[in-house]
Parts: structure tokens; C-alpha cells; sequence
């Protein structure tokens, strides 16, 4: 498949970047029998990985800024372009030896999108997109599911630690949601949940309190599959807000409704 020489600067890191982590994934599959745990490890692995995308995509963009989960803004000597990268996105996921985690990177050129990539190594499915050009998964193009109604729908949600985020609003969401489709999923790893979406795997997926780098890419995926994607005031402020929700027109419609009713109950 022919790609631009954009999206093969950022696969290119990804697959370097996702060397690292697949050895460091073996070793935390060993270490989940040993009573410390990889925790620490795994805070390494993630590190190490961000350090090679940003070296990576540095050398191959001299001057963009760089936003990671890991190392916050470094800012370039060119302030119109801007990667926003989460080097290991599923955490938890990885931590637990759960094949289903990403690298996620995507590019911002004068504060929009452009392009997006999520990258499960365990899989190797590679979720790529660049705007007005399509979404795709390896080489096969990306198109929203077409489910027209939420009783049908399969939609993949977040379980937030108490510790963050209004926990009785979340249990108001999920019970409401639960009642209205025919299946709510949630896998841990926000990057992976849009793409999904994007793909027509799930038919949507709604979060509160993300950070920039867990949704960036994947919301270059959907728009570009024909998806729906919004704050959770139906509105575009998602990396300012950290609410997102993502679907075909007509689910997205239905479930932010569901969602404001939840909030209100
Ligand atoms: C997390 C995952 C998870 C989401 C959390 C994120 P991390 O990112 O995307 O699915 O529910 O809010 O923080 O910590 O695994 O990079
Ligand atoms: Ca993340
Ligand atoms: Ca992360």
C-alpha cells in the first residue's frame, strides 16, 4: 500500500518504539508470577518508549514540538506543528500481561489534526489516518459501523478509579447505558477504543477526564472512517475538555441523549 511520507515517518517510530515494548511485554509476562510485580518495570518500558518516538520523529521533523504522556510539552522552534504522543496507551492492560495496549501518535499542524496512528504491537494492527484521506487498519479502509439504533449497539465505556472523576455520575452513565444497548464493553486502553470505533467494531465508546495524548490519534480515525466525533457537551473541545464521545451520526445522537438524561437523574 502506497502511504504518504508523513504516515511513514510516524510508523516507522511506532515500529521502532514497539520493538522495546514487545520485549519488555515478554518480561512482564514473566514477572507476574514474582511477588513485586512489573509495576516498576513497566513505568521503565514506558519511558523507554517515549524517548525513542520522540528521538525518532525528531529526527525525521527537526523543530516540532512533542507532547507525551511521559515527558509533557517540549517545544519546538516550529510552533505550527505539534506530536501528541501516548507511548504506551493501556497501561493497565500491559501491566497484567493483556495483549491489548498501543502506541499512539498524532500529528497537530496549527491546532487541527492532520493525521493519527494507534499501533498494537501484540497484534500488530496498525490503525492509521490522515486527514481527507481515509482511515485504515494495515491496508484495508476504515468505515463506521451502520447500526441505526442504540438497542443495537455495542458500546465501550470507562471504569475510572475512584480516586478520579465523579464516580456517581460514571455509575449513573453506566446504568442508564446499560439499560438502552445490547452490550457495553470496557477494555482499558482509550487510543484502541476509537479505533474500534473506527472499524465498526464498536459502535461507540464514551470517556470523561482523558488527556490529549489518549485520544488524538484515534480521533483522526474516526472522523476519517465517517464517524461522529464529540466533547461530551456534543461539542469539538475534546482535548480541552477530556470528554469524548465517538459513533455513527445517528448513535452518537442518541447516546449523548442518554447520557445528558443520566447526568440530570
Ligand atoms: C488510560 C487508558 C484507559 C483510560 C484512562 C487512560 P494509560 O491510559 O486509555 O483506557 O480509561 O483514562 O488514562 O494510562 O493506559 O496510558
Ligand atoms: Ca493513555
Ligand atoms: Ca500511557
Amino acid at each position: 500500500m502506497l502511504r504518504s511520507a508523513l504516515l511513514n515517518v510516524m510508523i516507522k517510530a511506532a515500529q521502532k518504539a514497539s520493538r522495546a515494548l514487545k520485549r519488555d511485554f515478554g518480561e512482564v509476562e514473566n514477572l507476574q508470577v514474582s511477588l513485586k510485580g512489573p509495576a516498576n518495570f513497566v513505568t521503565a518500558a514506558d519511558r523507554r518508549a517515549e524517548e525513542i518516538l520522540r528521538q525518532e520523529l525528531a529526527h525525521a521533523r527537526p523543530g516540532y514540538s512533542f507532547l507525551g504522556e511521559e515527558g509533557g510539552l517540549r517545544e519546538g522552534a516550529d510552533k505550527t506543528h505539534r506530536w501528541i504522543v501516548d507511548p504506551l496507551d493501556g497501561t493497565m492492560n500491559f501491566l497484567h500481561g493483556i495483549p491489548h495496549f498501543a502506541i499512539s501518535i498524532a500529528l497537530e499542524r496549527e491546532g487541527t489534526i492532520v493525521a493519527g496512528i494507534v499501533y498494537n504491537p501484540a497484534n500488530d494492527e496498525l490503525f492509521t489516518a490522515e486527514r481527507g484521506k481515509g482511515a485504515f487498519l494495515n491496508d484495508q479502509r476504515l468505515r463506521v459501523a451502520a447500526r441505526k439504533r442504540l438497542a443495537d449497539a455495542v458500546v465501550a465505556c470507562a471504569l475510572p478509579h475512584p480516586s478520579r472523576g465523579d464516580v456517581a455520575l460514571t455509575r449513573k452513565e453506566h446504568m442508564a447505558v446499560q439499560d438502552k444497548v445490547a452490550g457495553l464493553r470496557r477494555f482499558g486502553a482509550a487510543a484502541l477504543d476509537l479505533a474500534w470505533v473506527a472499524a465498526g467494531r464498536l459502535d461507540a465508546y464514551w470517556e470523561r477526564d482523558l488527556s490529549p495524548w489518549d485520544m488524538a490519534a484515534g480521533i483522526a480515525l474516526v472522523r476519517e472512517a465517517g464517524g461522529f466525533i464529540t466533547d461530551l457537551d456534543g461539542r469539538e473541545a475534546m482535548l480541552a475538555t477530556g470528554g469524548i464521545l465517538a459513533g455513527n451520526d445517528a448513535i452518537h445522537r442518541e447516546l449523548l441523549q442518554a447520557l445528558k438524561e443520566a447526568g440530570k437523574a
